[in-house]
């Protein structure tokens, strides 16, 4: 795990593997951002033509590495471009200087430390910085063998610039490293292949991180779900040699006077069951339980930060496999809540699992529940691989969720519940189908999950399909693989419903 240490020493005079600083464009010319000037100094003011020379432009996403002058103790100068520069007395957003941080930190795998000297306004500047920086060291490498030869992810980010006997400077860098280091678990998590992360292995990760962190957990195996009558988790799990579970982490704090529930589908693979997917759609379903590591993480996340709210958590863990045992297409499931599904195709799994833990969730009668899902394609038809949908029965909380993930530095999008949808899911034999129309598919789970939602609950429903799994090249803080796609804003949320602004 990468260290985190907030430094008052100056850019020129810390020990550290390189420094890193940023640099902008201000209309043609690129210029050193503030943080850097004892490094311009050490280049007798030439840095940036120096940059320049060697094709620098201070464009986001680049990095570009120079030896360091006599005159500064690192031996190495990383600049990493921060796009346009501000107008005037305005700073750099937070989203840019957590992307660079996260280049800065991709860039300098194999390093020991880092100093990173880039522009700090506020501990707000500071944060961003060290989530960038964290976030971006991460790298999966547990099922690397000759990992001893592989460069290991950067050692430990000093914070130059950050005051570490600012209160809130340091309150925002422990919040920070918390988060980021959650979300890294969620990455691991998502990223562990569905061979070794079992349903049960994921139950007992929660078991040992509510060990850990002083959390309730108590897990529902197969037996206890058939008792209790969980007919689409179970529905969903029966294919499978490896068997559902319901897992239950609940974090309570003394003086709460609100409770939070966050529901996460936990499909350790999703092949489509009966309903099999081809090739091509199944290499990277191991990232179906994405929405249930978030929701794992959140309240581990709200234990560390110590927040004054209750935030339960309901993991919907099951493996959806083809097999002489598993549900058909056609098949009547009883669920939990007591209403019956037909399930018209098995590869709409989430909703059945989702549908189970919603009904359970809102026994407990929460001030709110979110439920997070990597649930349907659709939802990557509509808003691409870095947008999440929001759908909820309140436009207000939708809203309020909404702004949440952009203030956080998550793309998110508003998408309606539009009531028309729903007779597409009549079904001729059971209570309501699990599939409807096509069209809109991402608003059709969307309506099914709201029918399981206790009457009187506000409720929204993250659709992170897109986001949750990165196939493409790093780029950022976002690495290959699980993103930990909606922790922060989930975060953020629990943080907002503790101080009663929601
Ligand atoms: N896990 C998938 C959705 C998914 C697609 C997640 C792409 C991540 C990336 C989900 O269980 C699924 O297969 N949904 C079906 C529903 C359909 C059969 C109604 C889909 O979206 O095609
Ligand atoms: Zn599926
Ligand atoms: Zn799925």
């Amino acid at each position: 795990m990468t260290a985190l240490t907030l430094s008052t020493a100056g850019a020129a005079t810390l020990r550290a593997d390189a420094l890193v600083i940023g640099v902008v464009k201000s209309g043609k010319t690129l210029v050193v951002a503030p943080g850097a000037e004892a490094v311009d100094k050490a280049f007798d003011g030439r840095l940036a033509a120096v940059l320049e020379t060697l094709g620098a432009s201070g464009a986001e996403g680049e990095a570009t590495k120079l030896p360091a002058p006599a005159g500064l103790k690192a031996p190495v100068v990383l600049a990493v471009g921060l796009g346009s520069a501000p107008e005037d007395g305005a700073s750099y957003g937070a989203e840019t200087l957590r992307r660079a941080a996260g280049v800065a930190a991709r860039t300098l795998t194999g390093s020991k430390k880092a100093a990173f000297a880039l522009p700090i306004d506020d501990a707000e500047d500071a944060a961003a910085i060290a989530e960038g920086a964290l976030l971006g060291a991460y790298a999966f490498t547990t099922y690397q063998e000759n990992g001893k030869d592989a460069k290991k992810p950067l050692g430990e980010v000093a914070l130059l610039g950050a005051k570490p006997r600012d209160k809130a400077h340091k309150a925002a860098a422990e919040r920070a490293q918390a988060v980021a280091e959650e979300i890294n678990r969620a990455r691991d998590l998502i990223n562990m292949p569905p061979n070794d992360l079992t349903p049960a292995a994921f139950a007992a990760a929660a078991q040992a991180a509510g060990k850990e962190h002083g959390l309730k957990v108590q897990v529902l195996d197969e037996k206890a779900l058939a008792k209790g009558g969980f007919g689409g988790i179970l529905g969903v799990g029966v294919g499978s040699q490896n068997p559902p579970r319901l897992v239950r982490i609940g974090y309570t704090h003394p003086k709460a006077e609100k409770t939070l529930a966050l529901v996460g589908k936990g499909i350790t693979y999703d092949s489509g069951g009966i309903s099999l997917k081809p090739a091509g759609h199944n290499e990277t379903m191991k990232c179906d339980m994405s929405g249930a590591a978030a929701v794992f993480s959140t309240v581990v996340a709200a234990a560390r930060l110590g927040l004054e709210v209750n935030v339960t958590g309901w993991l919907a863990l099951a493996e959806n496999m083809p097999s002489g045992s598993a549900t058909r297409p056609g098949d009547v499931l009883r669920m939990y809540s007591g209403k019956t599904v037909e399930v018209l195709n098995t590869d709409a799994e989430g909703r059945l699992v989702l549908a189970d833990a919603l009904t359970r969730a809102s026994e407990e009668h929460p001030d709110a529940i979110v439920d997070v899902a990597t649930l349907t394609g659709a939802m990557v038809l509509a808003l691409g691989n870095r947008t999440f949908g929001i759908m909820a029965n309140d436009d207000d909380y939708r809203s309020a969720i909404h702004e949440i993930a952009e203030e956080v530095g998550e793309a998110s999008w508003p998408m309606p519940l539009p009531a028309d949808l729903r007779k597409g899911m009549d079904s001729p034999t059971a209570d309501i189908a699990n599939m409807g129309e096509r069209m809109g598919g991402g608003l059709v789970a969307g309506l099914f999950l709201q029918e399981f939602v206790g009457e009187g609950i506000t409720w929204a429903h993250l659709d992170i399909a897109g986001p949750a799994f990165h196939e493409g090249a790093p780029y950022g803080y976002t690495p290959k693989g699980g993103t930990g796609s909606s922790v922060r804003t989930l975060v953020r949320l629990a943080e907002l419903t503790a101080a009663g602004e929601l």
